[in-house]
């Protein structure tokens, strides 16, 4: 299969890189790799592959040579490129990271271990288009996968932890010179220990709130914060992310004629690339912690149940225990004091890998077989 690669060199594409290289997806496809600005030069050699040459990633002819195409080069992209592209007569499988043609008829969005059933389908069916669900959407199918699967979930409000690394790299960056920043405008102080932590705390408060406090990216401070609002403003006083939430896990569990309601309030902090989600849940009926816990943990092998335990908390359910790997653990689950279908639940995922390339290059191997 020729399979061409489009913004492997961005956050999200060095990810999938490093994934596919790890399961050896290069031994058995023909990469081609493309490229917005360096046509010509030598490809990377991912996998040990010599990919011979940099092709151009406007060049619709080229393009149309490809079985498959991954791109992680964005929204703005496919949307130049992928209508041109189709009207071009190209019948190849379009798997995409960008959001642009996720809630499209005749596009699937791709989470494997929760919906290869409808995966399946729509490669039955003919459909090309296959599109990685938003990281919080996906993180929380991950996790909660088992009870959607039993049909057992009346709705759920996700109230979200997200890390910069869903704004992008550059905010990334941004997060670490805030945190670095306030530490040294306080150094001196800090490391006398008869300073006053009010004097400590009020030196900082300003500096958080000055001009030289580093936000061009995020336009307003995190470290030392945080944002309660991430993506745009829409008329129903979700923004774009809450939006997301609902529409698109029914979509990916095929549930979009009779939508169970997932809403809640997405909320930017200052975490690297894991996000959380702590989440409240009604079931449709009373069931045990023991058997919610057991049918969340048979789901997948990627979700692993955290005992309600302090100790176990607090070593394992958070992001920097996560981070950089593909396990999603879900915990904190308990009766709330609403009633025997009420149930709390919190989980972290790694949202560049289950949240963004890694249903990707999974994608791939179920189009190989
Ligand atoms: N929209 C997400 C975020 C990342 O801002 O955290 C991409 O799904």
């Amino acid at each position: 299969m020729k399979v061409g690669l489009i913004g492997w060199r961005g956050m999200v594409g060095s990810v999938l890189m490093q994934r596919m290289e790890e399961e050896k997806d290069f031994d058995v496809i023909d990469p081609v790799f493309f490229t917005t600005s360096q046509k010509g030069q030598p490809a990377p050699k991912f996998g040990g592959k010599d990919a011979g040459e940099l092709q151009d990633a406007f060049d619709i002819e080229v393009l149309k040579q490809q079985d498959a195409i991954i791109t992680c080069q964005g929204g703005d992209y496919t949307k130049e490129v992928y209508p041109k592209l189709r009207d071009a007569g190209w019948d190849g499988y379009w798997i995409d990271a960008a959001s642009s043609l996720r809630m499209e008829d005749d596009s699937i969005i791709v989470l494997d271990p929760v919906n290869l059933d409808v995966i399946k389908q729509g490669i039955d069916k003919g459909i090309k288009t296959y599109v990685g669900g938003n990281c919080t959407v996906s993180l929380m199918l991950m996790a909660l996968g088992g009870l959607f699967e039993k049909d057992l979930i009346e709705w759920v409000s996700p109230m979200t932890y997200q890390a910069a690394s869903g704004s992008g790299a550059k905010h990334m960056r941004e997060l670490i010179s805030q945190m670095g920043g306030i530490h040294a405008n306080v150094k001196e102080l800090l490391d006398d220990p008869a300073s006053a932590i009010l004097e400590i705390d009020k030196k900082t408060a300003e500096y958080i709130r000055s001009n030289d406090y580093p936000c061009d990216q995020f336009g307003v401070p995190l470290a030392g914060s945080l944002i309660p609002y991430i993506d745009s403003q829409l008329e129903s006083g979700q923004s774009r992310e809450e939006w997301k939430a609902e529409v698109e896990t029914n979509k990916i569990l095929g549930t979009s004629e009779a939508p169970t309601p997932i809403d809640g309030i997405c909320v930017r902090v200052g975490a690297m690339r894991c996000h959380s989600q702590a989440m409240t849940i009604k079931l449709k009926k009373d069931i045990s912690v023991e058997e919610i816990e057991k049918t969340l943990a048979g789901a997948n092998d990627w979700v692993k149940v955290i005992p309600n335990d302090r100790d176990a908390t607090m070593e394992e359910l958070t992001p920097a225990k996560v981070t950089g790997t593909l396990s999603v653990p879900v915990g904190r689950i308990r009766k709330l004091s609403m009633g025997p279908e009420y149930i709390s639940a919190f989980t972290v995922g790694d949202q560049l890998l289950w949240g963004a390339a890694e249903p990707l290059r999974r994608m791939l191997r179920v189009l190989l077989g």
